[in-house]
């Protein structure tokens, strides 16, 4: 045990605030870090009935604690200038002759933490909000440069091919030299519409908008499977989800950006996807049969696409849920609520 006065010492210089309370609720004793803390002095403290300096809504926690060995966080004390300083605070009984006479508390200001931490909670809230405002937007940009695509260079390219044709009709037999470029810009153009078909589809699959998410993704699936030669079967539990557009979207999204993953990262040849609604939520299962994906890659800071795809389901209220057994294959579980009513999630 140290000398009585080195403890009396160790009071005196605490950056915490030492303060020991009667049964009455009477501060009998605060060490200096009053001033710093506070801005009173000590013989202003001492006397004062704990009650009166705790904000009212914070009062019914102190006493609480008092019988807790836990420290209660969160105290806000009044400072001298009329500022609540926040506190967090260790209680302990003071017994005298096996009797209970008060207390002795070791308070700490975490008033800055507290700061830094609503700070840190606030920033992390607009970068969410800016990420779904960016996504929305691209989305929304998306869906209006598919349709100019399609409609408006798709109509023009139409016009021009029934010229060609009219001009291929009215050539006789002997210009056969123009004839022949003739045909071959109308094959040209062909092609342009079939690229402008398939990069407008690219942009937003109008069958998303047309006939809903399960056709959607029935429609990706086999695209996926065409392109990359790895099966993907579909599992539907019911034909159709009553999704908004919005929601059927990121779902949409999700999905496209994890068979990318899939095609670029796996080495899988099989993949499953699965969807089914339980307690109006939307539940997609994606699964692979690749290499796996590790614990750093899934919540890795570089992970963007990955960052990406949770960030989206979470300003619907939903959360993606990622995991790889090494050689076995990745899962990928998105829940999404059905109804727009969970969207203020925070
Ligand atoms: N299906 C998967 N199988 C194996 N590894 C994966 C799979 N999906 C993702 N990964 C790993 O997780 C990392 C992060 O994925 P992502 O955030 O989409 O970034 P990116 O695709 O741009 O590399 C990938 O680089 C890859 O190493
Ligand atoms: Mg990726």
């Amino acid at each position: 045990m140290p000398e009585p006065e080195d403890i009396l010492s160790l009071i005196q210089n605490a950056l915490d605030l030492i303060i020991t309370v009667d049964l009455d609720g009477t501060i009998s004793y605060v060490s200096p870090a009053i001033e710093r803390l506070l801005g009173y002095t000590q013989e202003e403290y001492i006397g004062r009935n704990s009650r009166t300096v705790v904000h009212p809504d914070d009062v019914s926690k102190v006493m609480k604690v008092s019988k807790s060995t836990n420290p209660s966080t969160d105290i806000r004390v009044q400072h001298k200038n009329g500022s609540w300083i926040i506190f967090e605070g260790l209680v302990k009984k003071r017994i005298n002759n096996s009797r209970i006479v008060g207390v002795v508390i070791n308070a700490r200001d975490i008033t800055e933490r507290k700061r830094v931490d609503e700070e840190i909670r606030d920033s992390r809230q607009q970068l969410r909000n800016l990420s779904a405002h960016l996504q929305a937007m691209r989305e929304e940009e998306r869906k209006q440069i598919s349709i100019d695509l399609h409609d408006e260079l798709g109509q023009s390219l139409t016009a021009l091919k029934m010229e060609l044709s009219w001009l291929e009709k009215k050539l006789s037999g002997d210009q056969l030299l123009l004839k022949e470029r003739v045909i071959s810009m109308i094959k040209l153009v062909d092609d342009t519409v079939r690229s402008i078909q398939r990069i407008s589809t690219e942009l937003r699959p109008g069958i998303l908008d047309d006939l809903g998410l399960t056709e959607a993704i029935k429609w990706q699936a086999s695209e996926f499977t065409n392109r990359t030669g790895i099966r993907c079967t579909v599992s539907l539990s019911k034909e159709e989800f009553p999704l908004d557009q919005d929601r059927a979207t990121v779902v949409f999204r999700i999905f496209q950006e994890t068979l990318t993953n899939v095609a670029r990262h796996a080495s899988a040849t099989r993949v499953a996807v699965a969807l089914n609604e339980k307690y109006g939520k939307l539940y997609m299962k994606i699964k692979d049969n690749g290499i796996g994906i590790n614990q750093r890659q899934i919540s890795g800071s570089k992970s963007l696409g990955l960052i990406g795809i949770r960030e989206r389901a979470y300003s619907l209220g939903g959360s993606v849920k990622i995991s790889g057994v090494s050689g076995k294959g990745t899962t990928v579980i998105l829940t999404i609520p059905i109804d727009g009513n969970d969207k203020t999630r925070d």
